[in-house]
């Protein structure tokens, strides 16, 4: 028996949308459903590590296969927009204005080369935000709140953190799913590592209980030098289970690419440093996978003197 008060549409548009579901499930159209993205920050507290060059060709990479995504450019420098031809002028907004302003997204969401790649861009401006956000309520979510709502029209969030632990890392750490780590093969990497891991467990601890290490990936890797042949396998020992297959080669096309505001697979697509982002975001892409619908978990209120205390940095909200 139907039940008299659904009308029989409603019904044959219940099934139909069902269908469509499963349909999609089956075929892969979205790894999960209802739609959800994944913020991803690309962090390393060490400075040249290849951090803006992961963030800029891994978004690029994922865009191209038709995702939709996002770069937020959370480091000063600016390196990532002009590494996607975006220069702000003088007048223009950017994420300083996104947290310190509250603008609303769209005034400060700017368009690429690509069309499904878009980007938050960052200005000088930038520079005075870790001392300035200090004051505010709730500083270390400025950039989650400003984010709310961002993963229900892209499908990846790709942050791209300055070289340093400070409140802009920490706000980016807060507003991601998982954190990809860049690391170059050389002698002091894997204390920085250790020192990075054991501070994103703090975040988890307080701020963001869902964050997960999405792994840690070895760039500019040469393996004609002994050393790159001992810190790879010292990785493969003790954070195996954080490693991620894809090894970023050194590669001079990587390196001219940012000069001509272009990713590297739009600059030479016939690289080895182009083929190396590919497989990176394919990676990036199969990890997703059925993961992309997150439990709710309310965080316990921290602690940003907690983290000034952990990181030893200085602390701004003490004149
Ligand atoms: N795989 C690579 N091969 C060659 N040069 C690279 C590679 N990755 C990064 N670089 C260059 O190394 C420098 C530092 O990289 P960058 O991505 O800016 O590091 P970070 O953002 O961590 O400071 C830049 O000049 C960049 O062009
Ligand atoms: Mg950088």
């Amino acid at each position: 028996m139907e039940d008299p008060d659904v009308p029989r549409g409603t019904i044959v548009k219940v099934r139909n949308c069902i269908g469509f579901v499963l349909l999609c499930s089956k075929f892969g159209f979205r790894e999960s459903w209802p739609f959800m993205g994944k913020i991803i920050s690309v962090a390393n507290q060490k400075g040249g590590v290849g951090k803006t060059t992961t963030a800029v060709n891994l978004a690029a990479c994922l865009a191209l296969s038709g995702r939709k995504v996002l770069v937020v450019d959370m480091d000063p420098q600016g390196n990532a927009s002009s590494g996607l031809g975006v220069n702000l002028k003088e007048n223009q907004r950017g994420v300083y204005e996104l947290l310190a302003d509250d603008l609303s997204l769209e005034l400060v969401v700017y368009p690429t080369e690509i069309d499904t790649l878009k980007i938050i861009p960052s200005n000088v401006e930038l520079a005075g935000a870790e001392i300035e956000l200090v004051e505010r309520a709730h500083r270390e979510k400025i950039l989650s709140t400003a984010l709310n709502g961002v993963t229900e029209e892209y499908e990846y969030v790709v942050i791209d953190c300055p070289p340093s632990l400070g409140l802009l890392t920490l706000n980016a750490l807060t507003a991601s799913n998982s954190v990809l780590i860049p690391m170059q093969c050389e002698y002091y990497a894997l204390q920085g590592l250790s020192h990075l891991l054991k501070t994103l467990q703090l975040i988890k601890k307080s701020l963001n209980p869902t964050l997960t290490v999405e792994g840690i990936v070895l760039t500019m890797f040469d393996n004609r030098t002994l050393l790159t042949g001992q810190v790879e396998s010292q990785v493969r020992n003790y954070f195996s289970e954080y490693l991620m297959e894809t090894i970023i080669p050194r590669n001079i096309r990587l390196s001219e690419a940012p000069s001509h505001g272009k990713p590297i697979v739009l600059y030479a697509n016939r690289s080895k440093g182009s083929d190396s982002y590919v497989e990176l975001a394919k990676e990036v892409i199969k990890r997703t996978k059925g993961e992309m619908v997150f439990p709710k978990v309310e965080p316990q209120e921290i602690a940003y003197e907690e983290w000034i205390k952990e990181n030893k940095l200085r602390d701004f909200s003490k004149k």
